[in-house]
């Protein structure tokens, strides 16, 4: 029993009610001589309790604290491990989080398939890793085949590998009405055959949730496009020097290595008729992946370019403490691009009003809240140049998801492509503001697709994390 000194009942109200600080005072209360005495099982469930308890509240370093020490006492636990390790990823400790996985790994193989361990932690922030570790899961017979070949799709699809994910929906003997989707929109990326656009009509989902209404609607808004205008498909080729590679693996980061190509070429290739000096701004730098990725591009190219690299640099709340501003002008050497940079340390508010030559591109990975994505965008509107470009990090989350959707309903802008979780923007034309042009429409139903099937890996929101802790309570009392 759990109920050392406290009443389980009371317990799982104060957890339903969500008062999750009074739920840890009482267990804190727990006398730790009588809790010495107690078997092992329930030991470690208190701790569990309490470290999920200290995450919901917001201190990582104190949960992480407390699975560390359910580790120690049982090595083998895969779920304190699981816990441990994504919430290690969550605080921005990549790295470390990969040893962790690997070990959970050894531990249980069974839990290779992302989709059945609910690997939420990983699952999109390193795409070229899944793939490898999807790939070898696939020679494993007793792993679900038909969901590696889902994954495979829908990684590559997201790494612009289109044709190879075709190739993979085509394989899945179940398919239903999403996998359709996105080979029919993968199929027109390659082909450019409009008749493809007359099977897209033809889907309907059950409008059951707002998610299928919202592409419902989009799928109808097809019939409604003239498709007049051409169809310009970026054409995305991963290129990044083979040294940065190596390099931005060992810079702590969220920004996928497709992502930071993506970076790299449009920094590389972006177009800039007239010789004046063009900015490229970045809202949110952190240790530098993506300023390295672009000062790289832009150092390629030639010219007197340079990227505005803006970010306070004083740690982000609840995820990482620590100022990060040492650690980034050494990577920045390192990567010797740093004549590349000019290294803004404040907020994108305080140099927006600074600056006043125009910009190329901006790219925003700054704070994540609605609120704040959209004021980047509003800050740096003005600025950016006739068909300049506006590249959102994160875009599958809450927060930026709202801005884009937003932005999109503006009219102002096209909406070019998605890699891995940056969406790309161009502004367009004063006379084209009120065309919904179809790459956009196809954009979107992407971007809503992978916010469906990738949160369900990434997220270990407040109700399945209060679910645990009932369900360990409900365990102890049996
Ligand atoms: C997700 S990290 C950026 C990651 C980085 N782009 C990379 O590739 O590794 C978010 C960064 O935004 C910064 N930040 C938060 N609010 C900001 C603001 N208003 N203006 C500029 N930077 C901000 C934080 O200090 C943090 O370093």
């Amino acid at each position: 029993m759990i109920d050392i000194k406290i009443n389980n009942d009371k317990l799982i109200s104060l957890v339903e009610k969500k008062y999750y600080g009074q739920a840890l005072e009482a267990l804190l209360k727990i006398n730790k001589a009588q809790l010495r005495k107690q078997e092992l099982r329930v030991r470690s469930s208190i701790k569990f309790i309490k470290g999920i308890l200290w995450e919901l509240l917001g201190n990582f370093p104190k949960a992480l604290n407390k699975y560390d020490s359910i580790i120690q006492m049982q090595p083998n636990n895969s779920i304190a491990l699981q816990y441990y390790t994504q919430l290690l990823s969550k605080m921005g400790n990549i790295p470390g989080s990969k040893i962790y996985f690997k070990k959970l790994f050894q531990l249980n193989p069974e839990i290779k398939n992302p989709f059945l361990s609910k690997r939420n932690y990983l699952g999109f922030r390193d795409r070229t890793y899944d793939l490898r570790s999807l790939q070898f899961s696939m020679l494993d017979s007793n792993n679900n085949q038909e969901i590696c070949i889902f994954l495979l799709g829908l990684i590559n699809f997201s790494m612009l590998n289109i044709r190879k994910s075709i190739f993979f929906f085509k394989n899945l003997t179940e398919s239903n009405l999403y996998v359709k989707i996105f080979r029919l929109i993968g199929q027109y990326f390659v082909y450019y055959n409009t008749k493809i656009i007359d099977e897209i009509i033809k889907i309907k989902l059950n409008n059951k949730n707002p998610l299928e209404f919202k592409l419902n609607n989009l799928i109808e808004l097809l019939k409604t496009n003239n498709f007049t205008s051409k169809l310009r498909m970026f054409k995305y080729i991963p290129q990044i020097p083979a040294f940065l590679k190596k390099l931005l693996k060992s810079i702590p980061g969220w920004l996928d290595l497709c992502e930071g190509n993506l970076l790299y070429q449009l920094s590389k290739t972006i177009k800039n008729k007239k010789h004046n000096l063009k900015y490229i701004v970045e809202v949110g730098a952190f240790y530098g992946r993506s300023s390295i990725c672009i000062a790289q591009g832009l150092k390629d190219r030639g010219g007197n370019d340079t990227l505005l690299s803006i970010d306070p640099h004083l740690g982000i709340p609840y995820y990482h403490h620590q100022p990060t501003i040492k650690q980034f002008l050494e990577n920045i050497h390192k990567a010797r691009v740093k004549e590349k940079i000019r290294v803004c340390r404040g907020t994108s508010e305080e140099w927006s009003s600074k600056i006043s030559e125009e910009i190329s591109m901006l790219f925003i990975d700054g704070d994540h809240t609605y609120e704040m994505v959209k004021k980047d965008l509003t800050l740096w509107e003005d600025k950016i140049m006739h068909n300049g470009l506006v590249a959102y990090h994160d875009a599958i989350l809450d927060g930026p998801f709202r801005a884009i959707n937003e932005i999109i309903n503006s009219g102002k802008y096209e909406y070019l492509l998605n890699v891995g979780c940056i969406a790309l923007f161009q502004k367009k034309n004063p006379e084209n503001y009120d065309k919904m042009d179809i790459l956009t429409i196809f954009n979107l139903i992407l971007l809503i697709l992978y916010r469906k099937f990738y949160l369900d890996f990434l997220r270990q929101d407040e109700t399945s994390m209060k679910n645990k802790i009932i369900e360990l309570i409900k365990l102890n009392s049996n």
